[in-house]
């Protein structure tokens, strides 16, 4: 949902903004732009579309200079446009901003009084018009960033430079995310943290409320009513290489076939075979708070919200402990009753998403635990909550979620046995088995992946669908929806996911030969109901796809199309049925031709609401 960028120190700047801007493109792509401060002047281009543009105008028309900021975006106020993109440059002040500032339009019309002229119809250009205004009637840049951030409502990060003064980088961080990444005698500043990774691991995670002034000699942190605060540095636990694409022809397609390595590195570090142990040192929360606890609360967005469907299966069946799901947008605007013996976990890859991070303040001022499950060291969501297991996908980049939804489950599955160990809801041979199970998976997921060109011939017999349906049932019906939404996000192709049981309520009006039916029917519970299910499709000369295991020979029959995937328990077959529906998702996106890593309108994450 934007990404900014900013460089001080030794180094000609601009091709280095331009490729921090290549790492984060996919929090914004439908403009982009870079201001420089060269020969005391500042010196800026902006284009519409994606950074190609700005890269062809870089080579066209160079810009020097070793202090600068960057920006990509991804449109709020104001339709993508030349005119609209960042940075906005006004008189000497230049800015760049990742965020929405609720009142622009009150600003807006107070500083046209005064005489400003705004060219864009952006809520940014307030931020450069107000930073101009005090810096014209003599604050230095700092100041006048101060006194202009105690106008402003919303969330905002935003970088700040001026041709005043040309040594120095401001940066600002309020709700929406920004790194430091130190250098010797340089400093980076960034959205996310791949955009620094190839400079330096050395960063700091600027906070809320924080204002960092940067130049070559050295760096402040403060607060916004200018008082110094202390500040730490930690190294980035991610290496360059994880933010490239390895061969690979998209980060999609690489995130898809790394999930074996990031659910091992996600589940083994909590798991002691030996004595059947699985331990959290994340954990603040004592086993005593933990058997107090009556209901847990999944709060989450889009296919986070998914992996807290998937939860609240396991959570269900092996803690036998009432669980909720709520989509964080929701939640945040009901009146749910919470109490001090609910916890509360967020789900988040980025631990950004606004509306996630909303509903995780509203149950702490309620009094609920929380817990966090994400992906990201040092994001808001891991510092807002009382304690944080990371899921160690790797940084993910296609803005598809696919390896942190599998690390997301897999870490649940883990956190439900340990919690039902804890309330003695499981023995030791079953926990066993379990454990076992898990430190199976990334094999049985490497068998699935060796045989991505049989789902990739698939994709291409039903690559021109126009619709498509995806059923499941019980458990399955979440990887239904994801294998849905993932179809439909990268490949445009209308889909849609129901509960099997729930279609001859409707939707069993919309089959015939023209709507290819994803089916979810491995072996279980539901299995011959799944059975009945495929039964009404086919009578109605709806296309089956299903995705099974070897021995359901019924399954291979009535269908069309077949899939198969290893046998494990019913839970961690949630992640094995995955992976072909990302495939199948994949594989037709580039059939189509969409552009599968940045999919029209998306953003990787979502720091507005
Ligand atoms: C879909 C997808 C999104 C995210 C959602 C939440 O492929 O990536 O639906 O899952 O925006 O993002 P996080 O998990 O970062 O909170």
């Amino acid at each position: 949902m934007c990404g900014i960028v900013g460089y001080i120190g030794e180094r000609e700047c601009s091709f280095l903004l331009l490729d921090g801007l290549k790492r984060l493109e996919y929090r914004g792509y439908d403009s982009a732009g870079m201001a420089v401060i060269s020969n005391g002047k500042i010196d800026f281009h902006r284009s519409q579309g994606k950074l190609y543009n700005l890269e062809g105008l870089l080579r066209s028309k160079p810009i020097k200079g070793k202090v600068g900021i960057g920006h990509t975006r991804w449109a709020t106020h104001g339709a993508p446009s030349e005119k609209n993109a960042h940075p906005h440059v006004v008189g000497s002040v230049a800015i760049v901003h990742n965020g929405i500032i609720e009142n622009y339009l009150l600003l807006k019309r107070e500083l046209i009084k005064r005489g400003a002229c705004f060219l864009s119809e952006t809520d940014t250009e307030v931020i450069a018009q107000l930073v101009y205004f005090y810096h014209q009637e003599g604050l230095n840049l700092e100041e006048a960033v101060r006194k202009a951030i105690s106008r402003l409502k919303g969330s905002f990060a935003f970088l700040a430079l001026s041709s005043k003064e040309p040594e120095r980088l401001i940066a600002i961080r309020k709700e929406s995310p920004l790194i430091i990444g130190l250098g010797k005698g340089e400093y980076f500043v960034a959205s996310d943290a791949p955009a620094l990774l190839p400079y330096t691991k050395r960063v700091i995670f600027m906070k809320d409320g924080q204002m960092a002034i940067l130049s070559r000699g050295g760096l402040e942190l403060k607060d916004f009513s200018g008082t110094p605060v202390p500040f730490q540095a930690v190294d980035l636990p991610w290496s360059p290489l994880m933010a490239e694409k390895a061969g690979y022809k998209h980060f999609m397609q690489k995130e898809i076939f790394e999930q074996p390595r990031a659910i091992s590195d996600t589940v083994r570090p909590h798991i002691d075979l030996d004595k059947v142990e699985i331990f959290f040192e994340e954990f603040q929360i004592t086993p005593n708070e933990l058997r107090e606890i009556e209901k847990i609360w999944f709060i989450a967005c889009g296919t986070s919200w998914h992996a807290g469907l998937v939860g609240k299966y396991m959570f269900e069946k092996l803690c036998r402990i009432p669980v909720e799901v709520d989509l964080a947008s929701e939640f945040r605007y009901r009146d749910p009753i919470i109490n001090k013996n609910m916890l509360l976990i967020p789900i988040s890859q980025s631990g950004e998403t606004a509306d996630t991070l909303g509903g995780l303040r509203k149950g702490k001022a309620s009094g609920a635990k929380s817990l966090g499950i994400c992906n990201v060291l040092g994001s808001t969501l891991s510092r807002e909550c009382d304690c944080v297991i990371y899921t160690h996908a790797g940084p993910e980049i296609g803005v598809a979620s696919t390896k942190a939804f599998t690390t997301q489950i897999a870490l649940l599955y883990l956190l439900a046995l340990y919690l039902a160990s804890i309330l003695n809801k499981i023995d030791l041979e079953r926990k066993r088995a379990y454990l076992l199970d898990l430190l199976k998976l990334s094999g049985q997921i490497n068998t699935i992946l060796e045989h991505a060109q049989d789902i990739e011939r698939l994709a291409s017999k039903y690559k021109w669908a126009r619709n498509f349906l995806y059923l499941g049932r019980g458990i399955y019906y979440p990887i239904a929806l994801e294998g849905a939404l993932k179809l439909k996000e990268i490949s445009y192709i209308h889909a849609e996911a129901y509960a099997a049981g729930e279609m001859k309520h409707g939707p069993i009006a919309l089959i015939d030969e023209d709507m290819p039916v994803m089916i979810l029917a491995p072996k279980g519970e539901t299995y011959t109901k799944v059975l009945g299910n495929m039964e009404e499709v086919i009578s109605r000369r709806g296309k089956i796809i299903a995705v099974t295991e070897k021995d359901c020979r019924e399954v291979k029959e009535k269908a069309k199309d077949t899939i198969f995937i290893p046998s494990t328990n019913p839970f961690l077959k949630t992640i094995l049925l995955t992976i072909p529906l990302q495939l199948f998702a994949y594989y037709t996106a580039v059939f189509r031709g969409t552009d599968v890593d940045q999919p029209r309108n998306l953003a990787k994450s979502v720091t507005v609401e």
